[in-house]
Formats: C-alpha cells, structure tokens, sequence
C-alpha cells in the first residue's frame, strides 16, 4: 500500500513543471506553462501546466490529470508503476508490494529481464569461436571494437537452441520466449527453437535503457535480409527509433533520420550521435511525434534509390505535421549514408558535415522531384508540373515563404508570378472552406455530446452534464466544500446526478474525502482511466479559470443541478404523474391517485 503522504511526498519532490519539462519544452504563461502537447500532433501550443494544482491539462485533445497520470501516458505504463518510477527519481524508498501485481506489468517486466539476459548473450558469442564470422562480417564492414561494444551488437549462432537453452537455464520458459519473438515452438515437437539464427544482432534499447528488441541480419545476401521482433508485452516497433537512448542527448537542435542501423552506427562511430533510423518500417505518425519531443528540426537522410526517395515524401509529410523544421539531405555518389562515410574514409566526417548544412529545405526537395517527373519543355507537362508545384505552395503558412518559392517557380517554368499566385490564393480559398466546414462538423459534433466516450450521458442531456461538470470542477479546487457536503450544510448527493460517470466522479470523490479527510485528485487515477482522468481534469481546469471558491455558485449550481435532473428523468420514465400532480395541486385541484 502507498500511503497518501508518501504520494504527497513524491509529488512535493517530483515538481509537475520539472518533470514534464523533461518531455515538453515548456514555456511561463502567467502563473502557468504551455507547450506543444505530447499527446496529439499539434502547430500552437494548448497544453497547459498549473503549478498551482499542481495539473497539466491539453485544451486540444483533452488529456489531463496530474504528474503520474502524465507518466502513465507518456511511458505508457500503470499507475502503480508511474508512482515507483517518480519515487525512483525522488530517492524515496517504497514499501514493498504485496498486491499481486497485474499481468500485463509482471510479463513486461519478466520479457525486458530476459532480453537483456538475450542480449549479453548474444554479445558474448560475438567473442567466442561460434562467433567469428560474426566478428569478422562486423571488422569487414568497418567497425571498430569500441563502437561494437557501445551498441552492444552481437551474434546468434547456427543452432537450433543456443539462446532458448541459455534462457531455459535461467528459468524462462517457451511460453515467454516466444511472446518476446526469442523462440518459435516447433509444431513436430512442441519444443522451442532460436528465432534468430545465424545473424548477427542489433539490439534495440529504449530511452529509458531496456532492450526492447532486436534485428538480426545475414552476413551473405540470402534473405530474408534482416528479422526483426514483432510487437511484444514490452516493445511497439511504431514507437521506438533505433539508438534514441544515445542520441536523445546530443539532438536539441536537430536529429538526422536513416533508413537502416548500419548507417545509424556509421554515422555514430564518425562522430554523428544524432542519428536515428526507424525498425525496418515506413515512419508512423507516433515516432514523428516523438521526434518532436526532442528536437526542432529532422534531416531526413534515407537511401538514394527510388524506394528511399518515396519514403522520404511521407517522411516530409509527417514530420511537418509534427511541427518539425524538415530538411533532406542528398547524398551524392552513395547509396547511403554509410556508403559515403566508407568512401570517404578520414575525410568522411568533414564531408558529411557539408553535406548536413547543404540539406535543402523541403520545398527545393519537392520542387526537384515535381520536376523530374515532368519534361517542361512540352506545354502540357509544364502545366501539370505548374498545378502540383502551386498546390504545394499553397500549404506554406508564411505569406513571405510563399512569395519566395512563387519566384523560384516562375523563373523555373518561365511562368509570371501574378498567374501562379492567383492559382496558389484560389486553392488556398477552396481548402479554407473545406476545413471552416470540417472545423463545424467539429463543433456540432462535441456539442451534441455525440460520441462523448468517456460520458456516454451528454447526448441525452448536455445541460446537466455541463452543470454537473462545473459542480465537480469546484469540488476538485476546493476540496474543503465537501466537508460541508459531508455535514450536511450543503445538500447535495450522488442522487441528484444526472449522468452516471458524473456520479461515481462523485461518489469517488466523497468516499476518498471521508476516508482520509483530505482529498488529492490525482489520486482518482488509481480508478479511473487516462481518457477519464483528462475529462475531470479539464473539469478543473476550466472551473479554475473561471472562478474563487464562491459558496453561491455552488448553491445555485446545485439547485440548478436538481431541477435539470428531476425534469430529464420525468421526461425519460415518461411517467409524468409526479409533475401532473404538481400543476394539479397548485391549481387547488385534488391530485391523481398513480
Ligand atoms: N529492413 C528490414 N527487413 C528487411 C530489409 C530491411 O527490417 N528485409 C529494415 C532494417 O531496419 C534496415 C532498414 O530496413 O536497417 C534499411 O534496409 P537496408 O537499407 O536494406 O539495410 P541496411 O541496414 O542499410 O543494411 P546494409 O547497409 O547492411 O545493406
Ligand atoms: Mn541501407
């Protein structure tokens, strides 16, 4: 059991502000902080930090709640396991814990044991005589003994059950070396056998030190040229980026992104430790986002060929939605970065850093691949190449951006800048109305309540539910008004609520109140989920901003609350007798018997 003033402690030692910061560049905005959120892809920054309640809140997607609900969604683990990591950084000892542990965070646990058990492994063999020619591949392919070591490669042998008996011996079991993808289970004999073979071995490692996964690669040209760990309980290839761990720290300014991890680690062992590749997948919409936790800029540096060049237009694509600065570089008499770095031997860091700072800005990297595939000196071909090249353009926020790349166009296409900008202005006209109409959809949307998952209730009465929320907000800044509840001075229960998840925030609320005689909401994130938890944190949140602690509010509020519910539950029994009764006996009539 965590007592409440070890979790005050936590909190008290681990400042809101610090820790997201260490995630969300932050900036003061009045007593509070904004940033971009890392939660959704967003250009201004609506999320938010209240020193004061110590809460962070996005007004974008509505994510919210306090220091571990942040953790919990950010690394994606449960609350009990956001409290240790928090204690961890506090220096605070917890006691041990005796309830059983969930599942899900036991077999985590269990598989990133067994990885890193998989990994020195398959490190070790790399040095024994089953490993030579995994040694040799890695000599022959350029790198040293030191940069080996650093990624900590190694090398699966030729059998069948070289690391399932090693793992078998520490006490795994087939079970759970096949759900970390370390073993098959042959279908003759039931038995377990090595997954890789014969490969020499990447292991992936994520920000925070766990091995999480591994490639393996042939060492000739036979194929399947690279495996690779499948998603397990403790590893999401869409959100990991290969060698992340070393270059978290050295990326403010920018990050360059690679196709393979032969040219991540050439690119490290020559003195780039900013580079990053993706797991042997296309880039997700997940892993530019992360991206954008570390750095402003990207420099996507993928392979020359037609698949790499393809590759980098979606790149472009996401990671400006992620609100990166996005540049691409050209490598030119290279294949690939570590092509270049081989080729150009003791000069190579030199060259490539030349190359860094030539990286063209996007809009150059579209314009030259619209133009070849366009031959712009027959007329039809140059009006297509004029239509793609001003749809383009017409993405550009910067009026002065536009100008410049309407320049460039005209004299490439010998076409006058007025014609290419009528056509940039009436795309960017046509798309406003698209999106003002998509932006409504929005609005009609969130306001009938329709799809309100976390309170399913709005929809049928979007007034109680609003008035239940302002009620809340109020209790949760000031959780002294629920002593008065308690006392009865102030007459409000779970009765007069409307809609059901209001209730148990409620009754939730109350319970916790009497037991301990104080009240942290944060600690509702023990029952309620992150989506739950960004609702009432948003109910706090928007009371916070609108008033004090203001004991007619409440009161009106309540009343308002009563009459909202008594009217919508008559409507919805269709019982009307109680309020028949009620005209009746005003009028002086004698009331229905029922
Ligand atoms: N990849 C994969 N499966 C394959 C081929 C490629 O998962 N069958 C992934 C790997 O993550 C690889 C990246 O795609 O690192 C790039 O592929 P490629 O350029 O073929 O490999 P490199 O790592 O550059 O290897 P090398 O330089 O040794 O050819
Ligand atoms: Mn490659």
């Amino acid at each position: 059991m965590i007592t409440e003033e070890i979790k005050e402690e936590i909190k008290y030692r681990c400042d809101i502000v610090d820790v997201i910061s260490a995630y969300v560049p932050l900036k003061r905005a009045g007593s509070n902080y904004t940033g971009r959120c890392p939660f959704h892809s967003e250009r201004s920054p609506s999320f938010t930090v209240f020193p004061s309640t110590k809460s962070f809140y996005c007004f974008g997607c509505g994510a919210g709640g306090d220091v571990f609900t942040f953790m919990m969604k950010r690394e994606n683990i449960e609350y009990r396991a956001a409290v240790e990591l928090l204690a961890k950084r506090a220096g605070i000892e917890l006691p041990p814990d005796n309830e059983p542990r969930s599942q899900d965070s036991v077999r985590r646990e269990r598989v990133l044991n067994m990885n890193r058990e998989a990994a020195r492994f398959y490190h070790a063999c790399l040095y024994s005589d089953v490993g030579k020619a995994g040694l040799d591949y890695l000599t022959k392919r350029g790198l040293s003994g030191a940069v080996i070591k650093h990624f900590g490669l190694g090398f699966a042998p030729d059998g069948f059950g070289a690391v399932t008996s090693h793992l078998m011996r520490l006490g795994y079991t087939a079970e759970e070396m096949s759900s970390a993808f370390l073993c098959g289970i042959s279908r003759k004999n039931n038995r377990p056998y090595d997954y890789f073979r014969n490969r020499v071995i990447f292991p992936i490692i994520d920000v925070t030190g766990n091995v999480v996964a591994f490639g393996g690669r042939v060492m000739d040209g036979s194929l399947p040229k690279y495996l690779n760990t499948s998603d397990t309980p403790a590893f999401k290839k869409s959100r990991n980026l290969f060698a992340l761990n070393f270059a978290k720290s050295k990326c403010a300014e920018r990050l360059i992104l690679c196709e393979g991890y032969m040219d991540v680690i050439a690119l490290h062992a020559h003195g780039f430790e900013n580079a990053v590749a993706t797991l042997g997948t296309a880039i997700t919409p997940e892993q530019a986002r992360i991206m954008s936790k570390y750095t402003k800029q990207v420099i996507i540096s993928y392979d020359s060929d037609e698949a790499g060049q393809r590759a980098t237009s979606k790149a472009i694509k996401l990671l400006t939605e992620a609100g990166l600065d996005v540049r691409v570089l050209r490598i030119p008499g290279a294949k690939d970065p570590d092509e270049f770095l081989q080729k150009n031997g003791s000069t190579a860091h030199e060259k490539f850093k030349l190359l860094l700072d030539q990286s063209r800005a996007q809009f150059e990297f579209k314009l030259e691949s619209v133009l070849a595939r366009h031959d712009i000196s027959i007329v039809d071909e140059r009006i297509k190449a004029a239509a793609e090249l001003c749809s383009i353009i017409a993405e550009v926020y910067s009026d002065a951006e536009r100008e410049v790349y309407i320049g460039v166009v005209s004299d490439r296409l010998d076409i006058q800048r007025d014609s290419l900008k009528n056509d940039v202005k009436r795309i960017m006209r046509s798309r406003q109305k698209t999106q003002k109409n998509e932006e409504m959809q929005e609005i009609i949307r969130k306001t009938s309540g329709f799809g309100d998952s976390v309170n399913s209730d709005t929809i049928k009465n979007v007034l109680a539910v609003s008035t239940e929320e302002n009620l809340l907000g109020i209790l949760l800044l000031y959780p002294e008004n629920m002593r008065s509840i308690k006392r009865g001075e102030l007459k409000l229960s779970a009765d007069d609520f409307y809609s059901e998840f209001n209730r148990r925030v409620f009754s939730e609320m109350m319970n916790r109140y009497s037991e301990a005689r104080q009240f942290d909401f944060g600690d509702l994130a023990e029952v309620f989920n992150p989506d739950e938890m960004g609702r009432i944190t948003s109910m706090l949140v928007r009371r916070q901003q609108l008033t004090t602690n203001d004991s007619v509010v409440l009161s009106e509020l309540i009343e308002r609350l009563r009459s909202e519910t008594k009217q919508k539950r008559l409507e919805e029994t269709g019982d009307q007798i109680d309020l028949i009764n009620e005209i009746l006996t005003k009028k002086g009539k004698k009331p229905r018997q029922s």
